[in-house]
């Protein structure tokens, strides 16, 4: 009987212990948002073993504040601390922290902050079934969108440069879209890259076309467009070589639909290229990734909650669209080759290569 109480309070110790560990986190989280938004990671990339004093001298902030939130992202092990108050930005914490063109850039997973007017809404979603648009989250969540899909973006002329000749295509000059574009990041690095092709980003929130909107004007590129519109309404005219959906297809209400409207689009030599969430069809393999709380966070937060926004939307969320299911699904939609690419570069994505 003892053994037996003893064995419920140790349960009991544990299981506090790892709630404990994700409040822990989540204000970790905000601190890391202050921090990046603060410009505070960066301030202090470089700059070797610092002061509060030397941090607000750098930064024009207020050095109580700074030294608070040192002392915590030391106590988190994100900042190296160097005994009394002395604080350093590791040059590994300055790659993932500041360094936009690494792969492994999170800073702006913190971007996005759900604000608790959207939370109520989510709790509304659970009784009602219906959740919400990527527009009805604002322009911040978009940008949030833009940073933390940025660095597996960065590595797409890569990517599209392992597949048969489409770099010399490319160069040549064809018609490619990107659909579910988002801020449209893709099109424009594209879009810069090869001159003589066309692109053109369609998304259905007008938030975030307006947004790659004026990045392609800043940029000056002639041979870059945008537009709203969503997948399942593509003109069925069979103009597009090369077609991207990135991210995506797991957040549309009608991913069917998305992809018949999309085989119609592309010409008959045509290529899809799409990009989507490690997972798998098994719920074990899914729950075995370490990153699994944190996907299933996001797909209730907008991958699901985008994929549930009307009435019978499909709802497959951000591990949804595995590839047995991408698989039957593009052949559902009339495509007849499908091929799973192997790009070990990008730790958070599948790739897959599917022609008419
Ligand atoms: C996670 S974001 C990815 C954005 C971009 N492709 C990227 O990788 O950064 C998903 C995008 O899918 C868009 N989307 C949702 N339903 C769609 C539909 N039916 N047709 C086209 N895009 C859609 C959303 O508006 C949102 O911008």
């Amino acid at each position: 009987m003892t053994n037996q109480n003893n064995h419920q309070i140790e349960a009991i110790e544990a299981f506090a212990q790892t709630v404990l560990g994700y409040s822990s986190g989540q204000h970790v989280a905000l601190m890391m948002h202050l921090g990046d938004r603060l410009g505070l990671y960066t301030a202090m990339q470089g700059q070797g073993v610092l002061t509060a004093a030397a941090l607000a001298e750098h930064t024009g902030l207020q050095e109580r504040w700074l030294l608070e939130w040192l002392r915590g992202q030391a106590a988190a092990g994100l900042i190296e601390h160097h005994g009394q108050e002395y604080f350093a930005l590791s040059p590994a914490g300055a790659a993932v922290l500041t360094d936009e063109s690494n792969p492994f850039y999170l800073a702006g997973f913190f971007h996005s902050i759900v604000s608790p007017e959207t939370l109520t809404r989510i709790t509304e979603s659970f009784s009602s079934g219906l959740g919400m648009s990527y527009d009805a989250h604002g322009a911040n969540c978009a940008c949030g969108i833009k940073r933390m899909t940025g660095p597996g973006i960065k590595l797409l002329p890569l990517f599209l440069g392992r597949i048969d000749e489409l770099t010399e295509r490319l160069e040549a000059g064809i018609n490619v879209i990107d659909i579910g574009c988002g801020a449209g990041l893709a099109m424009l690095e594209l879009a810069k890259r090869y001159p003589q092709s066309t692109f053109l980003g369609c998304d259905p929130s007008p938030t975030a076309i307006e947004m790659a909107q004026a990045d392609a004007r800043q940029a000056g590129l002639s041979n870059l467009s945008f537009e709203v519109a969503r997948a399942e309404n593509l003109p069925q005219t069979a103009q597009y070589d090369l077609a991207l959906t990135l991210d995506c297809i797991h957040d549309m209400t009608f991913p069917h639909h998305a992809l018949r409207a999309i085989r119609g689009a592309l010409k008959p030599e045509g290529l899809l290229f799409i990009a989507d969430i490690k997972s798998s069809a098994r719920i074990e393999d899914n729950l075995a990734n370490p990153i699994a709380p944190l996907l299933y966070g996001l797909s209730v937060l907008y991958c699901m909650n985008s994929a549930l926004s009307e009435p019978n939307g499909a709802g497959l969320g951000t591990l949804g669209f595995n590839p047995t299911l991408a698989q039957k699904m593009t052949a559902e939609a009339g495509f007849t080759r499908f091929e799973q690419l192997d790009f070990e570069e990008d730790p958070f994505n599948n790739y897959y290569l599917v022609r008419p």
